[in-house]
Protein backbone atom coordinates (compact mmCIF):
# COMPACT_ATOMS: atom_id res chain seq x y z
CA UNK A 1 0.00 0.00 0.00
CA UNK A 2 1.16 3.90 -0.18
CA UNK A 3 2.58 6.34 2.32
CA UNK A 4 -0.22 7.70 3.23
CA UNK A 5 1.71 10.10 5.68
CA UNK A 6 1.51 12.25 1.80
CA UNK A 7 -1.15 13.44 0.03
CA UNK A 8 0.83 13.06 -3.35
CA UNK A 9 0.18 9.00 -2.94
CA UNK A 10 -3.44 9.92 -2.55
CA UNK A 11 -4.10 12.50 -5.18
CA UNK A 12 -5.32 11.62 -8.98
CA UNK A 13 -6.66 14.38 -11.53
CA UNK A 14 -10.45 14.11 -11.12
CA UNK A 15 -10.48 14.51 -15.30
CA UNK A 16 -8.39 11.49 -16.66
CA UNK A 17 -7.34 9.94 -13.44
CA UNK A 18 -3.36 10.24 -14.16
CA UNK A 19 -1.31 9.86 -10.32
CA UNK A 20 0.88 11.32 -9.18
CA UNK A 21 0.13 14.89 -9.63
CA UNK A 22 2.70 17.57 -9.31
CA UNK A 23 2.49 19.70 -6.42
CA UNK A 24 3.87 22.58 -5.86
CA UNK A 25 2.91 25.76 -3.42
CA UNK A 26 -0.17 26.93 -5.40
CA UNK A 27 -1.40 23.87 -5.58
CA UNK A 28 -1.46 20.44 -7.88
CA UNK A 29 -1.00 19.82 -11.31
CA UNK A 30 -2.02 17.14 -13.80
CA UNK A 31 0.42 17.66 -16.70
CA UNK A 32 -1.59 15.13 -19.06
CA UNK A 33 -5.38 17.64 -18.88
CA UNK A 34 -3.09 20.62 -18.54
CA UNK A 35 -5.11 21.81 -15.40
CA UNK A 36 -3.89 23.58 -12.22
CA UNK A 37 -6.19 22.50 -9.08
CA UNK A 38 -5.22 25.93 -6.55
CA UNK A 39 -5.11 25.29 -2.96
CA UNK A 40 -6.83 28.35 -1.65
CA UNK A 41 -7.37 28.27 1.87
CA UNK A 42 -5.49 26.08 2.63
CA UNK A 43 -7.87 23.41 0.91
CA UNK A 44 -7.34 21.84 -2.58
CA UNK A 45 -9.80 22.31 -5.12
CA UNK A 46 -9.84 19.34 -6.79
CA UNK A 47 -12.65 19.46 -8.82
CA UNK A 48 -12.58 18.19 -12.38
CA UNK A 49 -12.90 22.35 -13.76
CA UNK A 50 -11.70 24.09 -10.65
CA UNK A 51 -12.39 27.37 -12.35
CA UNK A 52 -15.29 26.76 -13.03
CA UNK A 53 -16.53 25.29 -9.92
CA UNK A 54 -14.79 28.18 -8.19
CA UNK A 55 -17.21 30.57 -10.29
CA UNK A 56 -19.85 28.51 -8.74
CA UNK A 57 -19.17 28.93 -5.23
CA UNK A 58 -18.62 32.38 -5.86
CA UNK A 59 -22.09 32.70 -7.80
CA UNK A 60 -23.79 31.14 -4.21
CA UNK A 61 -21.87 32.88 -1.98
CA UNK A 62 -22.76 35.94 -3.40
CA UNK A 63 -26.58 34.66 -3.69
CA UNK A 64 -26.68 33.47 -0.06
CA UNK A 65 -25.23 36.91 0.94
CA UNK A 66 -28.27 38.88 -1.35
CA UNK A 67 -31.02 36.79 0.50
CA UNK A 68 -29.35 37.58 4.06
CA UNK A 69 -29.92 41.52 3.01
CA UNK A 70 -33.05 40.54 2.02
CA UNK A 71 -33.82 39.33 5.24
CA UNK A 72 -32.12 42.13 7.02
CA UNK A 73 -34.25 44.74 5.04
CA UNK A 74 -37.68 43.08 6.06
CA UNK A 75 -36.29 42.94 9.05
CA UNK A 76 -35.87 46.52 9.13
CA UNK A 77 -39.37 47.08 7.43
CA UNK A 78 -41.43 44.91 10.11
CA UNK A 79 -39.00 47.22 12.90
CA UNK A 80 -40.59 50.32 11.13
CA UNK A 81 -43.76 48.93 12.35
CA UNK A 82 -45.83 51.53 14.74
CA UNK A 83 -47.02 50.40 18.07
CA UNK A 84 -45.00 46.99 18.24
CA UNK A 85 -44.17 45.95 21.84
CA UNK A 86 -41.61 46.47 23.28
CA UNK A 87 -40.49 42.54 23.76
CA UNK A 88 -40.54 42.26 19.95
CA UNK A 89 -38.89 45.40 19.08
CA UNK A 90 -35.65 44.06 21.19
CA UNK A 91 -36.32 40.80 19.64
CA UNK A 92 -36.02 42.11 16.14
CA UNK A 93 -33.63 44.24 16.61
CA UNK A 94 -31.11 41.93 17.92
CA UNK A 95 -32.21 39.84 15.23
CA UNK A 96 -31.77 42.70 12.19
CA UNK A 97 -28.04 43.06 14.35
CA UNK A 98 -27.45 39.70 14.09
CA UNK A 99 -28.36 39.45 10.18
CA UNK A 100 -25.94 41.86 9.24
CA UNK A 101 -23.19 40.75 10.66
CA UNK A 102 -23.73 37.07 10.06
CA UNK A 103 -23.34 38.56 6.23
CA UNK A 104 -19.56 40.14 7.51
CA UNK A 105 -19.10 37.08 9.03
CA UNK A 106 -19.56 34.82 6.42
CA UNK A 107 -17.98 37.38 3.34
CA UNK A 108 -15.06 37.65 5.26
CA UNK A 109 -14.72 33.81 5.95
CA UNK A 110 -15.20 33.11 2.28
CA UNK A 111 -12.89 35.89 1.01
CA UNK A 112 -10.42 33.91 -0.58
CA UNK A 113 -13.33 32.55 -3.20
CA UNK A 114 -13.86 36.29 -4.10
CA UNK A 115 -10.57 35.85 -6.42
CA UNK A 116 -11.77 37.51 -9.61
CA UNK A 117 -8.46 36.54 -11.27
CA UNK A 118 -9.18 32.30 -11.70
CA UNK A 119 -11.78 32.91 -14.59
CA UNK A 120 -14.40 30.28 -15.24
CA UNK A 121 -14.94 28.24 -18.06
CA UNK A 122 -18.42 27.36 -18.51
CA UNK A 123 -18.17 25.53 -22.07
CA UNK A 124 -15.18 23.53 -20.76
CA UNK A 125 -17.20 22.69 -17.55
CA UNK A 126 -20.40 21.54 -19.61
CA UNK A 127 -18.47 19.43 -21.66
CA UNK A 128 -17.22 17.76 -18.50
CA UNK A 129 -20.41 17.44 -17.09
CA UNK A 130 -19.42 18.61 -13.44
CA UNK A 131 -21.68 20.75 -12.51
CA UNK A 132 -22.74 21.50 -8.77
CA UNK A 133 -26.55 20.13 -8.06
CA UNK A 134 -28.73 22.93 -8.33
CA UNK A 135 -30.25 22.18 -5.12
CA UNK A 136 -27.01 22.20 -2.75
CA UNK A 137 -26.47 26.12 -1.78
CA UNK A 138 -23.40 26.98 0.17
CA UNK A 139 -25.71 27.08 3.47
CA UNK A 140 -27.62 23.97 2.28
CA UNK A 141 -26.34 22.05 5.54
CA UNK A 142 -25.33 24.94 8.04
CA UNK A 143 -26.71 23.83 11.18
CA UNK A 144 -24.12 20.60 11.15
CA UNK A 145 -21.28 23.71 11.54
CA UNK A 146 -22.84 23.96 14.63
CA UNK A 147 -23.16 20.55 15.78
CA UNK A 148 -20.15 19.37 14.61
CA UNK A 149 -18.22 22.21 16.36
CA UNK A 150 -20.20 23.83 19.22
CA UNK A 151 -23.14 21.75 20.44
CA UNK A 152 -21.17 19.16 22.84
CA UNK A 153 -20.14 15.84 21.81
CA UNK A 154 -24.01 13.62 21.99
CA UNK A 155 -24.46 13.74 18.55
CA UNK A 156 -21.10 13.39 17.41
CA UNK A 157 -20.10 10.59 19.71
CA UNK A 158 -23.00 8.64 18.51
CA UNK A 159 -21.56 8.82 14.66
CA UNK A 160 -17.80 7.82 16.28
CA UNK A 161 -19.45 5.15 17.84
CA UNK A 162 -21.32 3.43 14.76
CA UNK A 163 -17.86 3.67 13.02
CA UNK A 164 -15.79 2.29 15.83
CA UNK A 165 -18.27 -1.22 16.68
CA UNK A 166 -18.35 -1.39 12.26
CA UNK A 167 -14.67 -1.88 12.34
CA UNK A 168 -14.49 -3.47 15.56
CA UNK A 169 -11.23 -3.12 16.25
CA UNK A 170 -9.46 -3.38 12.72
CA UNK A 171 -7.58 -0.85 12.63
CA UNK A 172 -8.68 1.45 9.96
CA UNK A 173 -5.19 2.13 8.15
CA UNK A 174 -5.88 4.99 5.48
CA UNK A 175 -9.42 6.69 5.59
CA UNK A 176 -11.21 8.00 3.18
CA UNK A 177 -14.83 10.18 4.86
CA UNK A 178 -16.84 10.73 1.68
CA UNK A 179 -19.66 14.04 1.90
CA UNK A 180 -17.53 15.10 5.09
CA UNK A 181 -19.33 18.03 5.98
CA UNK A 182 -18.28 20.28 8.85
CA UNK A 183 -15.27 17.20 9.45
CA UNK A 184 -16.33 16.31 12.79
CA UNK A 185 -16.60 12.56 12.01
CA UNK A 186 -13.23 12.68 10.14
CA UNK A 187 -11.58 14.76 13.17
CA UNK A 188 -13.14 12.59 15.74
CA UNK A 189 -12.15 9.06 13.69
CA UNK A 190 -8.35 10.68 13.21
CA UNK A 191 -8.04 11.10 16.84
CA UNK A 192 -9.92 8.64 18.03
CA UNK A 193 -9.54 5.24 15.96
CA UNK A 194 -5.93 5.97 15.11
CA UNK A 195 -6.17 5.70 11.38
CA UNK A 196 -2.69 5.98 9.04
CA UNK A 197 -4.44 9.48 7.29
CA UNK A 198 -7.70 10.34 7.42
CA UNK A 199 -9.02 12.42 4.30
CA UNK A 200 -12.27 14.68 4.64
CA UNK A 201 -13.84 14.84 1.25
CA UNK A 202 -17.07 17.37 0.52
CA UNK A 203 -17.61 19.90 -2.17
CA UNK A 204 -19.14 22.72 0.33
CA UNK A 205 -15.72 24.89 0.68
CA UNK A 206 -17.83 26.56 3.49
CA UNK A 207 -18.61 23.80 5.64
CA UNK A 208 -14.65 22.50 4.57
CA UNK A 209 -13.27 25.83 5.66
CA UNK A 210 -14.52 26.02 9.15
CA UNK A 211 -13.91 22.43 9.48
CA UNK A 212 -10.68 22.22 8.63
CA UNK A 213 -9.88 25.90 10.85
CA UNK A 214 -11.89 23.83 13.88
CA UNK A 215 -9.23 20.53 12.88
CA UNK A 216 -6.02 22.57 13.19
CA UNK A 217 -6.86 24.29 16.84
CA UNK A 218 -8.30 27.43 14.93
CA UNK A 219 -11.42 29.21 16.57
CA UNK A 220 -14.76 30.38 14.24
CA UNK A 221 -17.04 32.45 15.54
CA UNK A 222 -20.48 31.90 13.36
CA UNK A 223 -24.06 32.51 14.31
CA UNK A 224 -26.79 29.83 14.71
CA UNK A 225 -30.40 30.31 13.91
CA UNK A 226 -32.07 28.03 15.11
CA UNK A 227 -35.45 26.99 13.76
CA UNK A 228 -37.27 27.27 17.09
CA UNK A 229 -35.79 29.00 19.52
CA UNK A 230 -36.18 28.61 23.44
CA UNK A 231 -36.44 32.07 24.19
CA UNK A 232 -35.76 35.25 22.88
CA UNK A 233 -31.72 35.43 23.04
CA UNK A 234 -31.44 32.43 21.35
CA UNK A 235 -33.54 33.32 18.20
CA UNK A 236 -29.46 34.27 16.91
CA UNK A 237 -26.75 32.92 18.82
CA UNK A 238 -22.93 33.80 17.92
CA UNK A 239 -21.26 30.52 18.71
CA UNK A 240 -17.25 29.17 18.81
CA UNK A 241 -16.75 27.07 16.68
CA UNK A 242 -13.42 25.20 17.69
CA UNK A 243 -12.22 21.50 19.03
CA UNK A 244 -11.11 20.50 21.96
CA UNK A 245 -7.16 19.84 20.62
CA UNK A 246 -5.64 20.40 17.42
CA UNK A 247 -5.37 17.36 14.79
CA UNK A 248 -2.03 16.18 13.52
CA UNK A 249 -1.47 16.80 9.96
CA UNK A 250 -2.24 13.65 8.69
CA UNK A 251 -6.34 14.82 8.68
CA UNK A 252 -6.34 16.41 5.61
CA UNK A 253 -9.82 18.26 4.02
CA UNK A 254 -10.34 18.20 0.24
CA UNK A 255 -12.43 19.90 -2.00
CA UNK A 256 -14.00 17.36 -4.58
CA UNK A 257 -16.94 15.86 -6.45
CA UNK A 258 -18.07 12.16 -4.47
CA UNK A 259 -18.77 11.62 -8.49
CA UNK A 260 -15.56 12.73 -9.75
CA UNK A 261 -13.06 11.29 -6.70
CA UNK A 262 -9.87 13.23 -7.08
CA UNK A 263 -8.07 9.88 -5.37
CA UNK A 264 -5.98 6.97 -6.98
CA UNK A 265 -7.17 3.56 -7.18
CA UNK A 266 -6.70 1.51 -4.27
CA UNK A 267 -5.55 4.50 -2.14
CA UNK A 268 -7.89 3.72 1.33
CA UNK A 269 -8.10 0.95 3.61
CA UNK A 270 -11.42 2.30 4.72
CA UNK A 271 -14.22 4.53 3.21
CA UNK A 272 -16.61 6.45 5.37
CA UNK A 273 -20.15 7.23 4.00
CA UNK A 274 -22.40 9.16 6.99
CA UNK A 275 -25.48 10.58 5.64
CA UNK A 276 -24.52 10.40 2.12
CA UNK A 277 -25.59 7.56 0.08
CA UNK A 278 -29.17 8.50 0.07
CA UNK A 279 -28.80 12.27 -1.37
CA UNK A 280 -26.58 11.45 -4.77
CA UNK A 281 -27.96 12.05 -8.04
CA UNK A 282 -26.28 8.70 -8.94
CA UNK A 283 -27.68 5.25 -8.41
CA UNK A 284 -25.83 3.28 -5.65
CA UNK A 285 -24.92 1.06 -7.57
CA UNK A 286 -22.41 3.41 -9.51
CA UNK A 287 -21.43 4.50 -5.96
CA UNK A 288 -20.76 1.01 -5.11
CA UNK A 289 -18.40 0.38 -7.75
CA UNK A 290 -16.56 3.98 -7.38
CA UNK A 291 -15.69 3.06 -3.81
CA UNK A 292 -14.29 -0.14 -4.46
CA UNK A 293 -12.17 1.14 -7.15
CA UNK A 294 -10.81 3.14 -4.42
CA UNK A 295 -10.59 0.81 -1.89
CA UNK A 296 -7.17 -1.19 -1.32
CA UNK A 297 -7.84 -4.84 -1.35
CA UNK A 298 -9.66 -6.32 1.34
CA UNK A 299 -10.34 -2.70 2.21
CA UNK A 300 -13.92 -1.53 4.17
CA UNK A 301 -17.00 0.64 3.36
CA UNK A 302 -18.54 1.73 6.61
CA UNK A 303 -21.74 3.95 6.08
CA UNK A 304 -24.88 4.84 8.03
CA UNK A 305 -27.76 7.46 8.11
CA UNK A 306 -30.99 7.87 6.34
CA UNK A 307 -32.56 5.16 3.42
CA UNK A 308 -34.64 7.98 1.58
CA UNK A 309 -33.68 7.73 -1.51
CA UNK A 310 -35.88 9.57 -3.59
CA UNK A 311 -34.36 10.77 -7.27
CA UNK A 312 -36.51 10.33 -10.37
CA UNK A 313 -36.58 6.50 -11.03
CA UNK A 314 -38.32 4.80 -8.30
CA UNK A 315 -36.37 1.96 -9.27
CA UNK A 316 -33.83 2.88 -7.50
CA UNK A 317 -34.94 3.98 -4.15
CA UNK A 318 -33.82 0.67 -2.18
CA UNK A 319 -34.70 -1.01 1.03
CA UNK A 320 -31.97 -2.43 2.93
CA UNK A 321 -32.36 -5.71 1.31
CA UNK A 322 -31.81 -4.03 -2.10
CA UNK A 323 -28.48 -2.30 -0.78
CA UNK A 324 -27.38 -5.35 0.44
CA UNK A 325 -27.73 -6.75 -3.49
CA UNK A 326 -26.31 -3.58 -4.85
CA UNK A 327 -22.92 -4.46 -2.61
CA UNK A 328 -22.20 -7.97 -3.01
CA UNK A 329 -22.95 -7.60 -7.31
CA UNK A 330 -20.00 -4.64 -7.00
CA UNK A 331 -17.26 -6.68 -5.05
CA UNK A 332 -18.00 -6.68 -1.55
CA UNK A 333 -19.02 -9.19 0.90
CA UNK A 334 -22.58 -10.19 2.41
CA UNK A 335 -22.57 -6.86 4.68
CA UNK A 336 -23.30 -6.66 8.41
CA UNK A 337 -26.17 -4.48 8.23
CA UNK A 338 -27.76 -2.83 12.16
CA UNK A 339 -29.95 -0.17 12.76
CA UNK A 340 -29.25 2.54 15.79
CA UNK A 341 -31.26 5.10 17.10
CA UNK A 342 -29.45 8.29 17.61
CA UNK A 343 -30.38 12.12 18.18
CA UNK A 344 -29.75 14.12 14.90
CA UNK A 345 -29.59 18.05 14.93
CA UNK A 346 -30.97 18.69 18.50
CA UNK A 347 -29.03 22.04 19.06
CA UNK A 348 -29.40 23.13 22.77
CA UNK A 349 -31.10 26.13 22.00
CA UNK A 350 -33.54 25.08 20.05
CA UNK A 351 -36.91 23.02 20.88
CA UNK A 352 -36.71 21.60 17.62
CA UNK A 353 -34.67 18.04 17.53
CA UNK A 354 -35.07 14.25 15.95
CA UNK A 355 -34.18 11.52 17.02
CA UNK A 356 -33.33 8.68 14.01
CA UNK A 357 -33.32 5.22 13.66
CA UNK A 358 -30.30 5.28 11.01
CA UNK A 359 -29.13 2.06 9.08
CA UNK A 360 -25.78 1.43 9.24
CA UNK A 361 -23.57 -1.61 7.06
CA UNK A 362 -20.09 -2.71 6.83
CA UNK A 363 -18.70 -4.54 3.77
CA UNK A 364 -15.57 -5.41 3.26
CA UNK A 365 -13.88 -5.75 -0.42
CA UNK A 366 -13.96 -9.47 -1.81
CA UNK A 367 -13.19 -8.40 -5.34
CA UNK A 368 -12.75 -6.05 -7.95
CA UNK A 369 -16.02 -4.34 -9.15
CA UNK A 370 -16.28 -3.29 -13.11
CA UNK A 371 -15.18 0.20 -13.60
CA UNK A 372 -17.00 2.88 -12.53
CA UNK A 373 -18.67 5.02 -15.76
CA UNK A 374 -18.30 8.82 -16.13
CA UNK A 375 -20.98 10.82 -14.18
CA UNK A 376 -23.00 12.49 -16.87
CA UNK A 377 -24.85 15.64 -14.80
CA UNK A 378 -25.98 16.50 -17.68
CA UNK A 379 -27.54 15.15 -20.96
CA UNK A 380 -26.05 15.15 -24.23
CA UNK A 381 -29.12 17.02 -26.02
CA UNK A 382 -27.80 20.09 -23.19
CA UNK A 383 -24.45 19.84 -23.84
CA UNK A 384 -23.85 19.48 -27.28
CA UNK A 385 -26.82 21.18 -28.19
CA UNK A 386 -27.07 20.06 -31.78
CA UNK A 387 -29.42 17.11 -30.97
CA UNK A 388 -33.21 17.44 -31.06
CA UNK A 389 -34.98 17.59 -27.57
CA UNK A 390 -36.57 15.37 -26.04
CA UNK A 391 -40.17 16.48 -25.17
CA UNK A 392 -40.87 14.27 -22.26
CA UNK A 393 -44.59 14.24 -20.67
CA UNK A 394 -43.02 15.74 -17.74
CA UNK A 395 -42.11 19.22 -20.04
CA UNK A 396 -45.34 19.07 -21.94
CA UNK A 397 -47.08 19.64 -18.05
CA UNK A 398 -44.04 22.29 -17.61
CA UNK A 399 -44.72 23.94 -20.77
CA UNK A 400 -48.33 24.58 -20.11
CA UNK A 401 -48.30 25.73 -16.60
CA UNK A 402 -46.18 28.16 -17.69
CA UNK A 403 -48.11 29.54 -20.80
CA UNK A 404 -50.88 29.44 -18.28
CA UNK A 405 -48.98 31.06 -15.63
CA UNK A 406 -47.52 33.69 -17.65
CA UNK A 407 -50.93 34.51 -19.31
CA UNK A 408 -52.55 34.86 -15.61
CA UNK A 409 -49.76 36.88 -14.31
CA UNK A 410 -49.66 39.28 -17.68
CA UNK A 411 -53.23 39.92 -16.00
CA UNK A 412 -52.42 41.22 -12.81
CA UNK A 413 -52.89 44.93 -13.10
CA UNK A 414 -53.93 45.91 -9.53
CA UNK A 415 -57.29 46.35 -10.64
CA UNK A 416 -58.47 42.54 -11.79
CA UNK A 417 -60.02 40.57 -8.68
CA UNK A 418 -59.81 36.49 -8.76
CA UNK A 419 -62.93 36.33 -10.26
CA UNK A 420 -62.11 38.46 -13.23
CA UNK A 421 -58.81 36.81 -14.01
CA UNK A 422 -60.92 33.49 -14.05
CA UNK A 423 -63.18 35.13 -16.58
CA UNK A 424 -61.02 36.21 -19.12
CA UNK A 425 -59.23 32.91 -18.84
CA UNK A 426 -62.83 31.13 -19.91
CA UNK A 427 -63.50 34.07 -22.92
CA UNK A 428 -60.04 33.29 -24.22
CA UNK A 429 -61.18 29.26 -24.12
CA UNK A 430 -58.39 28.65 -21.95
CA UNK A 431 -60.45 27.01 -19.27
CA UNK A 432 -64.64 25.91 -18.60
CA UNK A 433 -65.78 27.95 -15.97
CA UNK A 434 -65.79 25.02 -13.20
CA UNK A 435 -61.92 25.06 -13.59
CA UNK A 436 -61.08 28.33 -13.79
CA UNK A 437 -61.50 29.90 -9.95
CA UNK A 438 -59.49 27.26 -8.46
CA UNK A 439 -57.01 26.87 -10.92
CA UNK A 440 -56.52 30.57 -10.36
CA UNK A 441 -56.54 30.41 -6.81
CA UNK A 442 -54.11 27.87 -6.57
CA UNK A 443 -51.97 29.94 -8.61
CA UNK A 444 -52.34 32.84 -6.51
CA UNK A 445 -52.18 30.62 -3.16
CA UNK A 446 -48.39 30.01 -4.81
CA UNK A 447 -47.62 33.28 -5.54
CA UNK A 448 -48.11 34.76 -2.24
CA UNK A 449 -46.58 31.68 -0.31
CA UNK A 450 -43.51 31.97 -2.19
CA UNK A 451 -43.64 35.79 -1.53
CA UNK A 452 -43.91 34.80 2.06
CA UNK A 453 -41.50 32.48 2.44
CA UNK A 454 -39.35 32.29 5.09
CA UNK A 455 -35.65 32.75 4.47
CA UNK A 456 -32.80 30.22 6.28
CA UNK A 457 -29.34 30.90 5.85
C1 LIG B 1 -26.50 15.12 4.65
S1 LIG B 1 -24.96 15.93 4.64
C2 LIG B 1 -24.01 14.94 5.73
C3 LIG B 1 -22.81 15.64 6.25
C4 LIG B 1 -21.96 14.82 7.19
N1 LIG B 1 -21.50 13.60 6.56
C5 LIG B 1 -22.74 14.50 8.43
O1 LIG B 1 -22.94 13.32 8.71
O2 LIG B 1 -23.15 15.42 9.11
C6 LIG B 1 -24.33 15.51 3.06
C7 LIG B 1 -22.95 16.09 2.77
O3 LIG B 1 -22.52 15.60 1.51
C8 LIG B 1 -21.99 16.68 0.76
N2 LIG B 1 -22.18 16.32 -0.65
C9 LIG B 1 -23.34 16.11 -1.30
N3 LIG B 1 -23.12 15.76 -2.57
C10 LIG B 1 -21.77 15.75 -2.75
C11 LIG B 1 -20.91 15.50 -3.85
N4 LIG B 1 -21.41 15.17 -5.04
N5 LIG B 1 -19.59 15.60 -3.66
C12 LIG B 1 -19.07 15.96 -2.45
N6 LIG B 1 -19.84 16.21 -1.36
C13 LIG B 1 -21.17 16.11 -1.52
C14 LIG B 1 -22.76 17.90 1.21
O4 LIG B 1 -22.03 19.10 0.99
C15 LIG B 1 -22.94 17.59 2.70
O5 LIG B 1 -21.86 18.06 3.45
Amino acid sequence: MTDPATLENLLACPRCDKTPLIGSDEGWRCDGCRVDFPVIDDLPWMFAEPAAALGEWRGRLHFSLRRIDQQRQRLDAALDQPALREPTRRRLTALRDATADHAERLSALLRPLDIDSFGAAPETYLALRTRLPPDQGLTTYYPNLHRDWAWGDEENSASLDIVADALAGRPPGSVLVLGAGAGRLAYDVHRRLEPASTVALDFNPLLLAVGRRAARGGKVELYEFPIAPRSADEQAVLRTLAADEPADERLRFVLGDVHRPPFAKGSFDTIVTPWLVDILPEPLDALARRINHLLGAGGTWVNFGSLSFHGGDPALHYTIEECRAVLTDHGFAEPAVGEREMPYMCSPASRHGRRELVVTWRSDKTGKAKAPERYRALPDWIVRGNEPIPVSKEFQAQAMATRIHAFIMSLLDGRRSLKDVAKVLVEQQLMTPQEAEPAVRTFLIRMYDDSRRQTTY
